[in-house]
């Protein structure tokens, strides 16, 4: 059973993909950290993420069980993660290894934009988790103070409407349900309530 988790930033996909995970005992992969990763190779080489090629193989060159939990969660990898996101050639770098993470004997959660429309077009159940920016953003600003980051919430919910512009308008593989994804709008949901109607969800498209 492949199980494709997509949404925007904040939504709580990742909350959700973690847990689902544990419920079903599958293996996850958060694809996102591959972007973020990405990001952080490309800052570190002082790389121009205009410079498609240079990115690609930052892409390729990635050592994917040594990637810095905390250095690629800062708010400065998100945003770079979601420029390098837009080049088709980073993409298509990461391409196999999310496939490949997708096809193991047993099955696999993966979470990120596009893993229902075009990494597993084929899974089993597609969830597309939601919330209103606001929302969002203030689960981001949170998050981030907590950190220490001294940032304000209006520049966190500017940033969160400016990542979603960029990850739905971009060409290659934009941000959006697959016609078959089943919608899960967690404004007003507590992360376990959230939880609870996605594990539903997953049992309602397995009896199904
Ligand atoms: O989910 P996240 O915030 O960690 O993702 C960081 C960026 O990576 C996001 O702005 C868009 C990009 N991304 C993508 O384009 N496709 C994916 N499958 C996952 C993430």
């Amino acid at each position: 059973m492949i199980i494709a988790v997509d949404g925007p930033l904040a939504s709580g996909k990742g909350t959700i993909a973690k847990a689902l995970a544990r419920h079903f005992g599958l293996p996850h992969l958060d694809t996102g950290s591959l972007y973020r990763a990405t990001a952080v190779a490309v800052i570190d080489a002082a790389i121009d993420p205009a410079d498609e090629a240079a990115a690609a193989a930052a892409a390729r060159a990635l050592d994917v069980t040594a990637i810095d939990e905390t250095r690629i969660r800062t708010a400065d990898a998100g945003a770079m993660a979601s420029r390098v996101a837009a080049l088709p050639a980073v993409r298509a770098a990461l391409y196999e290894l999310q496939r490949d993470f997708a096809e193991q004997a047993g099955g696999a959660i993966l979470d990120g934009r596009d893993i229902g429309t075009v990494i597993c077009p084929d899974a089993g159940v597609k969830l597309y988790v939601t919330a209103n920016a606001e929302t969002r953003a203030d689960r981001r600003w949170r998050e981030l103070t907590a950190k220490g980051d001294p940032i304000s919430y209006e520049t966190v919910l500017a940033q969160t409407r400016e990542r979603d512009a960029r990850d739905t308008e971009r060409a290659d593989a934009p941000m959006r349900p697959a016609d078959d994804a089943t919608l899960l709008d967690t404004s007003s949901l507590s992360i376990d309530a959230a939880i609870a109607a996605a594990i539903q969800i997953v049992e309602n498209a397995r009896k199904a």
